[in-house]
């Protein structure tokens, strides 16, 4: 059934792609110029399909429920409405792939892949055809295409969809500069992320990020962002910016990596707990107070939009221990809003305690 709409709608677009159907119009079309009516009515044999979408970029959440807007309308208007069928589809970032996301003709709509089940057209109004996505993930973050098409005509917008989320700078135990592209989708994923893209790491430079160490992003190229030009770091001749070392071997380059984190539905805290705990006993404490060692990308949420702000040191779940500071005090650390890390420290150290993850 998908592939016959699909099919529909290729073998569609197919024949308005034709030479003789083309002659047939632009036979018409001519007709009309060559009345060269100084009122402009020749033109109006053409009936142009006017395709709406906002301009600005859609903000939403993960596990949110949201519409991208699309109508589309005649110039001029049509007397009688035409059948018009609509697909909608995803770009990739660097604009080299597309994913279908759905189609519609008539009353027949079809998903595709990640998106069925989740998708569907809204038609509140007369001529729209906005997109719903239900259950926003991580991965829906993007550029979308709203094309109308009616046999004669057709036209298309784009709308782009931005989740709400912190990007932060990943290294792996093994330390600085080890993984490759896809070792790199794996960290992330492991941390309840996802590789950052590149508009996710501009806006978290501006927002203040600077790391001197190049990380993957989304379309496997590597940058850093510097907000402070400085020596060691690019040198001071450079001005402060997203630095990018442009594309690198998915397979054979290794670097660190960006993840992007969307805000949290559970909560993140850190356990009281009489002692200091090893590893092995902060995952146990967590399961005892019924959830979970919490993950990298699970406390950089919750430092970023719950205002999780805790001057000790904990586990999480990849070894590493960490802390986050939301006001900045003397005697706790560098006097900037921050994640804390102190690495992977000895597993079996009772230094720390523990930040938890409870899902709601
Ligand atoms: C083109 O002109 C012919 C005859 O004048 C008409 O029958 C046909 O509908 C026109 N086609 C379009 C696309 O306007
Ligand atoms: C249309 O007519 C106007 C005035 O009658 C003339 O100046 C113009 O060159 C004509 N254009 C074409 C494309 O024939
Ligand atoms: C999203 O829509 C679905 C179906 O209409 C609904 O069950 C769900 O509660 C909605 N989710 C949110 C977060 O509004
Ligand atoms: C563009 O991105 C897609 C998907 O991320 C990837 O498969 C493709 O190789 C990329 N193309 C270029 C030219 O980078």
């Amino acid at each position: 059934m998908c592939l016959l709409l699909l099919g529909l709608l290729l073998s569609l677009s197919c024949i308005s792609g034709l030479p003789f159907y083309n002659g047939f119009y632009y036979a018409n079309r001519s007709h009309g110029q060559n009345l060269n009516n100084s009122h402009g009515k020749g033109l109006l044999d053409r009936v142009k399909l006017v395709v709406e979408t906002p301009e600005e970029t859609l903000f939403s959440h993960r596990g949110a429920n949201v519409t991208l807007p699309c109508r589309y309308h005649y110039e001029p208007a049509l007397v009688s409405p035409r059948r018009v069928r609509i697909k909608w589809w995803k770009l990739s970032e660097n604009g080299t792939l597309e994913w279908d996301v759905l189609v519609a003709f008539g009353l027949r709509h079809c998903a595709f892949g990640d998106y069925q089940g989740r998708v569907r057209l809204r038609q509140d109004e007369a001529r729209e055809v906005s997109l719903e996505i239900q259950d926003l993930r991580l991965e829906d973050h993007g550029r979308y295409r709203c094309e109308v098409i009616d046999g004669l005509e057709d036209g298309s917008g784009l709308v782009e969809l931005e989740l709400r989320g912190v990007v932060f700078p990943y290294q792996p135990p093994q330390g600085r500069y080890q993984l490759n592209f896809h070792e790199a989708q794996q960290a992330c994923k492991e941390q309840d992320a996802v590789v950052a893209s590149f508009e996710q790491l501009f806006r978290a430079w501006e927002e203040g990020l600077d790391w001197c160490n190049a990380g993957w992003l989304e379309d496997a190229t590597v940058q850093y962002p510097i907000t402070r030009a400085r020596q060691p770091c690019g040198g001071l001749g450079l001005a402060p910016g997203v630095r990018s070392y442009g594309s690198r071997h998915r397979r054979l380059h290794r670097y660190d990596v960006f993840c992007f984190a969307a805000a949290l539905k559970g909560q993140v805290y850190y356990l009281e707990h009489p002692e200091k705990l090893t590893l092995a006993e902060a995952k146990e404490a967590c399961q005892e107070d019924g959830a979970q060692i919490a993950k990298v990308g699970q406390l950089f949420a919750a430092w970023k939009f719950h205002g999780l702000d805790r001057c000790d040191a904990g586990w999480l779940a990849d070894g590493s221990a960490r802390y986050p500071v939301v006001n900045p005090h003397p005697s706790c650390g560098p006097l900037e809003p921050g994640v804390r890390s102190f690495g992977f420290p000895d597993p079996q150290s009772r230094k720390y305690g523990v930040y938890c993850y409870r899902p709601r």
